[in-house]
């Protein structure tokens, strides 16, 4: 059983829950391939960010690895930015194909928590409009990062 793990993060956060939704599917016995998306012409300042976030901006993402075919689960994780996912998460999932009748895991971190489920419902609703069979979802504080056995009881979960 193969799963792919694509993410963007741009302070360390979401890369660190993707490493452990990583580690957590290897131990059950799936292989694994992780994916960090790179922005191209982000905003440099917060607003800029948000502002992008907002109002949907795109950026440009590899295109080398946006068929998801292969793989039996395609998990997808971004920051939640101004109540939505990055900008470099809204262009691949609006690139992305292949996903018909597969399972996927959308995962964020957040802040605040502000808009936190706003963000993942908009993932899953692109998602589930390209046909995937099952959408679970995940959230963690970016606080709480670090407080490993917690994170991966609810990595545990969202995947049961
Ligand atoms: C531009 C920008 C907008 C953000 N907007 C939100 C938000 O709307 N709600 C929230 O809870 N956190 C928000 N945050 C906080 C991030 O979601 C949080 O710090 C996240 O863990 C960062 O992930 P990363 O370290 O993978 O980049 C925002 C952060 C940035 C930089």
């Amino acid at each position: 059983m193969k799963a792919l793990i694509v993410y963007y993060s741009e302070t360390g956060n979401t890369k660190k829950l993707a490493q452990l939704v990583g580690e957590h599917l290897h131990k059950e016995g799936w292989a694994v391939d992780e994916r960090r998306l790179q922005a191209t012409g982000e905003a440099k300042s917060f607003f800029g960010k948000c502002l992008r976030a907002f109002f949907r901006f795109k950026t440009k993402v590899e295109s080398t690895f946006v068929v998801v075919s292969p793989y039996d689960l395609v998990c997808f994780g971004s920051p939640v930015w101004a109540f939505g996912p990055a900008p470099a998460m809204n262009t691949y999932l609006d690139e992305c194909v292949g996903l018909m009748g597969k399972k996927v895991l959308v995962f964020v971190t957040y802040g605040s928590g502000a808009g936190k489920d706003h963000c993942l419902r908009k993932m899953a609703g692109i998602i589930k409009k390209k046909e995937a069979r099952k959408v679970m979802r995940l959230s963690i504080a970016g606080a709480d990062i670090s407080k490993i056995e917690m994170v991966q009881a609810e990595i545990k979960k969202a995947l049961e």
